[in-house]
């Protein structure tokens, strides 16, 4: 007689010997109420898209209401996108203004999760490793901002045999079952030069070899209006997607902006731009190389606050939850939002995506 029944896949057990040792297995079994919710959203938007054809064609001999239809269209037509390695969200702070929709998020930092649940109402999912992609709502994009350590200048140069380098293994596992559309993979700029380009080249390799179309760029921050010096790379791959002037895709001069840290702070700074935030490193001498916070301000010695922390990374409203380390840690972390943003708006530049908004 079943008196116990797993919760994740509904397995029933007369013993309570045997169904603790169910919830104590190395390998969690299947989460079928994830899979059917997968199969319940699949099923409803065909019929959606059903229902969308058919009012379409009724249109024409009766007067239905034409928002209820855009809004249809709408709801079948937005860009989904999934947020890898999520930290504090910019991917998903410049995709919203863009109306795409997050269906997915992962981090292991706990308070990056709590952040990205209070600013964006989003469970976060644990470390990548234990996810299962095949039980993921369709998307389009896949974005990853993958650890960087073993790629930066600060970091081991281990690349790919640090156990966080194996990280962009994990990202392909994705791109391998869930085949978005669009593959987004940000990093440092070291990453280029990484193990004499080996690295790069690999992943190049990686993504080609599963026929996506790849670009990249190098983006400087202060180019665009936001006084910091930090550089990031973006690795954009494309698949079953036709895009225009790809060639031309980081052609950006259109978002390009001067500014200084007196004009974006609002305070007297004796330099024009900010070194790189960084997550470790904080309180070093002004003149000594390792430091990033310290800045002459009227002549008097003047450390970053989050909130100037937060501006230098773009975050506006930012409801930001947790003590200053671990805000340090997440800022030093994260990408700056102009990039985020400028990617998601040529990405519908030079594609058939729409903005939802
Ligand atoms: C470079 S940061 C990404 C920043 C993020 N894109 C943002 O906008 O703030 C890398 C993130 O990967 C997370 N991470 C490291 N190992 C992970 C794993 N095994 N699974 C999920 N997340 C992991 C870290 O906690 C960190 O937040």
């Amino acid at each position: 007689m079943v008196k116990y029944s797993c919760e994740r896949c509904g397995k029933g057990f007369s013993q309570k010997s045997h169904y603790d040792s169910h919830n104590k297995r190395k390998t969690p079994c299947e989460n079928n109420a994830d899979k059917i919710k997968v199969l319940i959203d699949k099923v409803v938007e065909e019929k959606l898209k059903e229902l969308n054809k058919k009012l379409i064609i009724e249109n024409n001999k009766v007067n239905i209401n034409t928002d209820i239809m855009q809004l249809l269209e709408n709801q079948i037509n937005q860009v989904k996108y999934i947020d890898l390695f999520c930290g504090m969200g910019s991917f998903h702070y410049s995709f919203q203004k863009l109306g795409f929709k997050c269906v997915m998020a992962c981090d292991i930092y706990k308070p990056a999760k709590e952040n990205y649940k209070k600013n964006y109402n989003i469970d976060v999912l644990g470390d990548i490793c234990d996810i299962d992609p095949s039980i993921i709502e369709s998307y389009d994009i896949l974005c990853a901002g993958f650890p960087c350590q073993p790629f930066s200048q600060a970091g081991h140069h281990k690349g790919f045999k640090d156990s966080r380098g194996t990280m962009f293994s994990q990202v392909m596992r994705f791109v391998k079952i869930n085949i978005p559309k669009v593959v987004i993979l940000e990093n440092v700029q070291a990453l280029l030069n990484h193990n004499k380009g080996k690295s790069f080249a690999k992943i190049k390799e990686d993504l080609e070899k599963e026929g996506y179309n790849i670009i990249y760029k190098v983006l400087k921050c202060n180019d665009y209006g936001i006084p910091q010096m930090r550089k990031r790379l973006f690795i954009i791959g494309f698949k079953n997607i036709e895009v225009n002037n790809l060639d031309n895709f980081f052609e950006l001069s259109e978002y390009k902006k001067n500014t200084t840290l007196t004009d974006y702070l609002g305070q007297n700074f004796k330099k024009d731009v900010a070194y790189t935030l960084r997550c470790g490193g904080k309180h070093s001498a002004i003149n000594d190389r390792h430091n990033w916070d310290g800045y002459w301000v009227d002549d008097k010695e003047y450390r970053l606050t989050i909130d100037d922390g937060l501006k230098l990374q773009g975050f506006n409203n930012y409801d930001f939850v947790g003590n200053k380390n671990e805000k340090w840690k997440m800022l030093g972390n994260t990408i700056p939002t102009i990039f985020t943003e400028i990617i998601g708006k040529q990405i519908i530049k030079h594609t058939s995506f729409n903005s939802n908004v």
